[in-house]
């Protein structure tokens, strides 16, 4: 069944047992967008902890924009989540968020997950099960990152903006892989707690000359695991133009194949799976080199397949090009499920000022867009895609009204405004 066909209800509440004590635990807060037409995605909005939740507004003003003006609606179900939700309810989000997420919605968006302080019994991160049980527990093996500078994008170095690098010789997309590696411990017991399960411990082990203390993660590397994620890669180069520099359709496998045996495993599944697509160039880099070429020659860049821990730290090196954090946008996709969120995380400092940039959660709507698109065979929502990071670069190019990351005073909602109204004639012009 055609998830998009099926008329879904208006509203659901779920996560709430009769004859509970409720308090404020336990219930999932609904609301449903307006427009002309309804139901046919459910989106899951779950904004979370500190500025993710002036995001999230805008998040949901991009979807109302399009529903507004499209025949594509989006049925929105909030779900409070988070760090903060766990001190003040003492659950990370209400029982059957989970299932939501899995049986019900379509896709979903996730604001940001850490407040200060917001730790689980075992030290865990509160909100965890949210941000890695999902990765986890949907099975979300591939966290794509696009790397892309806008034209009009300063870039803030020693405390001032000035253009380092040059638009259009910034655009990549790295494929970081998001279920195993050194997080998969962290992962599985996540998911594990997200759905009621006894938490995964991984099983004790001896290390020879090492004294007092002794922590660790163990960083499993499968087969399976990176074929997928590195078959995806493959796949999302064909969609692209090429990199920058040449046009030259390429795939580079980042690792550290010199040094550990999960990435030489990596690095002869990237081999094998590159066989198969003869009119891309393979490429290869150490993980430490990479960050020199990642910022030296950036233009050589295509589509960058990695590890886990590896593909977190040189995606945030990595924003550093794109004008900062306030504009890295991610999508954690796997063969069912999908969901989209900003990279910058919760910026407690900023949380509740309307301060923060909306453009890393309106480009995570575009790839949603593009991913449910996809997914559903709906050329549409491609297009609706590419009119909103038109909607973005419009905005950009025009220079006046922005955040104060990228230089400027604008507030998050006027931003966010901004390309909302730009995007709402793109489309009223084209539906
Ligand atoms: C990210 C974040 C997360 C990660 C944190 C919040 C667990 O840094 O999405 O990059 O380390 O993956
Ligand atoms: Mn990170």
């Amino acid at each position: 069944m055609d998830a998009h066909l099926v008329l879904k209800p208006r509203a659901v509440t779920i996560g709430f047992r009769k004859g509970k004590a409720m308090g404020r635990k336990g219930r999932v807060h609904v609301g449903v967008a307006r427009g002309r037409c309804m139901g046919n995605y459910r989106i899951g909005v779950l904004p979370g902890d500190g500025t993710g939740r002036e995001v999230a507004l805008e998040a949901q003003r991009i979807l109302n924009a399009i529903e507004a003006n499209t025949n594509h609606g989006f049925e929105q179900t909030v779900i409070q989540c988070g760090g903060q939700h766990y001190m003040e309810t003492g659950e990370e989000w209400a029982e059957g968020s989970f299932e939501f997420c899995r049986d019900e919605a379509d896709a979903i968006y996730l604001g940001a997950i850490g407040y200060p302080g917001a730790l689980l019994p075992n030290g865990d991160l509160a909100g965890g099960s949210v941000i890695l049980g999902m990765r986890s527990g949907l099975d979300l093996y591939a966290n794509l990152r696009p790397i892309k500078l806008y034209e009009g994008v300063p870039h803030k170095v020693h405390g001032r903006f000035t253009q380092i690098w040059e638009p259009g010789m910034v655009d990549m997309t790295v494929l970081r892989e998001n279920t195993e590696g050194l997080y998969h411990s962290l992962l599985r017991r996540s998911a594990d707690r997200a759905q009621g399960r006894e938490p995964y411990e991984p099983p004790s082990m001896e290390f020879p000359g090492l004294q007092g203390e002794v922590a660790y993660d163990p960083r499993p590397i499968s087969e399976h695991g990176s074929e997928r994620l590195i078959k995806m890669g493959f796949d999302i180069a064909e969609t692209r133009n090429g990199a920058p520099l040449d046009g030259v359709k390429r795939v580079s496998c980042i690792d550290k194949s010199n040094v550990t045996r999960g990435c030489q495993l990596f690095r002869r599944t990237f081999d094998k799976v590159a066989e198969r697509y003869p009119g891309t160039e393979k490429d290869y880099g150490y993980i430490d080199a990479f960050m020199q070429w990642l910022t030296r020659s950036p233009e050589s860049y295509d589509v960058v397949v990695t590890s886990n821990m590896f593909g977190d730290i040189a995606t945030d090196l990595g924003a550093v090009l794109q004008g900062g954090m306030g504009m890295a946008a991610s999508g954690n996709i796997g063969d069912d499920h999908a969901f989209f969120e900003p990279v910058h995380g919760s910026a407690p400092k900023y949380a509740g000022m309307n301060k923060v940039n909306p453009i890393a959660t309106i480009n995570s709507i575009q790839l949603m867009m593009d991913w449910l698109g996809r997914k559903n065979g709906e050329e549409e929502l491609i297009r609706i895609g590419r009119l909103v990071d038109e909607s973005v670069a419009d905005h950009l190019r025009d220079g006046k009204g922005l955040t104060y990351d990228l230089g400027g005073n604008a507030s998050c909602s006027a931003v966010g405004e901004s390309i909302s109204s730009r995007l709402v004639a793109k489309l009223s012009e084209e539906f």
